[in-house]
């Protein structure tokens, strides 16, 4: 089977960001395509870089949270290796489409047996969200790595990498990828919008570093729902579009409950739930992410901090938002005493 059929006959895109796109997303638009554009990642690519230079791959397992570079520096490093005819020696499959063993029966076994076109030595599976697998398709996929291994490279992307079963992580080459940092956001947000001629305040660039929290998708996002409105971004802008409270309007809003007025407090959440239309999973994450910054003991935060992991569990389970906030604010009015 050769490729065109392969891809025909599992109605695959052959190409990112296909032409029957209308409006061109730009998390697409700008995807890194070689290894120097990604962003925050320096001793991973370091790393890759010397794989480029040889020419050869091991079995890659990259693990880490959503938008931080893991599928952008697998296409980058497969575009490097194989220049300009790229695509004839990679395919890319998301294992969480069909979970199971299939994918790993059919899709991967096929192009695995297929012979690298042109004159490369190897073809490069990239399995996205490989944590979704089985243990099943799992153990069928480590066979199947085995079996091919002299004509196929195999990289694997995922959030956890204890998900993985040991034969496969035993494998592979681990490279762990962190959130971005803020330095690493705003640098590619700055490209991008310069390329986009958006003009984006300070204010705005720091806000959308907030909203991303080391999310690249996340940022690039966000700016881009952002220049629909215009070409100025602020900050306002971005909190507005991603229904996200300010930092310090969150501050106050806990400096509120702290100092014991209760009703002042409940009056702020109104604001946040029914005019920002915040869920109430978004507040208790936004009140998480304050605490660190509070001006209160470490041992206040504490207390805080695992009432804040009780509610978000209750929340988890269904429990009523309201009622659950409305809680967490009592608990930080009744606090009073204990702050300063
Ligand atoms: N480190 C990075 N440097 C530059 N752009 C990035 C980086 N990480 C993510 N992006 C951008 O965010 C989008 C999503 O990245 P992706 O590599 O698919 O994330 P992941 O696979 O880790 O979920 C990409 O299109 C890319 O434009
Ligand atoms: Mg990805």
């Amino acid at each position: 089977m050769d490729v065109d059929q392969y891809f025909f006959k599992y109605s695959l895109k052959p190409f990112r960001g296909g032409v029957n796109i209308k409006e061109e997303i730009w998390i697409e638009k700008y995807r890194p395509t070689k290894l120097d554009d990604i962003v925050g990642q320096d001793e991973i690519i370091r790393r890759l870089k010397s794989y480029v230079k040889t020419r050869n791959l091991p079995h890659l397992l990259f693990s880490g949270p959503p938008g931080v570079g893991k599928t952008a520096a697998s296409i980058s490093i497969v575009r490097e290796i194989f220049g300009e005819t790229w695509r004839n020696n990679f395919i890319e499959l998301n294992a969480s489409d069909e979970r199971g063993i299939d994918i790993i029966r059919h899709k991967v076994k096929d192009f695995a047996r297929m012979a690298p076109l042109g004159d490369a030595d190897f073809k490069v599976i990239f399995l996205d969200e490989a944590d979704a697998l089985t243990n099943d398709a799992q153990s069928a996929l480590r066979r199947t790595m085995e079996r091919y291994s002299a004509t196929t490279r195999f990289i694997l992307s995922c959030n956890y990498s204890s998900k993985i079963i040991e034969p496969i992580q035993s494998r592979c080459a681990v490279y762990r990828f962190k959130p971005l940092s803020a330095e690493a956001v705003k640098k590619r947000v700055r490209f991008i919008a310069d390329e986009e001629k958006l003009i984006v305040s300070e204010e705005g660039l720091s806000a959308i570093e907030y909203v991303a929290s080391g999310d690249m998708r996340k940022a690039i996002n966000a700016l881009q729902a952002a220049a629909l409105l215009g070409d100025q971004v602020d900050e306002e802008t971005i909190y507005q579009i991603t229904s996200t409270a300010k930092p310090e309007e969150i501050r106050n809003f806990i400096k509120t409950a702290l100092s014991g007025d209760f009703v002042g407090a409940r009056a702020a959440l109104d604001d946040l739930l029914l005019s920002k239309g915040l869920s109430g999973q978004d507040v208790v994450v936004q009140i998480h992410r304050a605490m660190m910054d509070l001006d209160i003991s470490d041992q206040e935060k504490v207390r805080l901090i695992d009432r804040i992991g009780e509610i978000d569990f209750r929340m988890t389970e269904g429990a009523n938002e309201r009622i659950q906030l409305e809680a967490l604010l009592a608990y930080f009015a009744l606090s009073k005493s204990n702050t300063p």
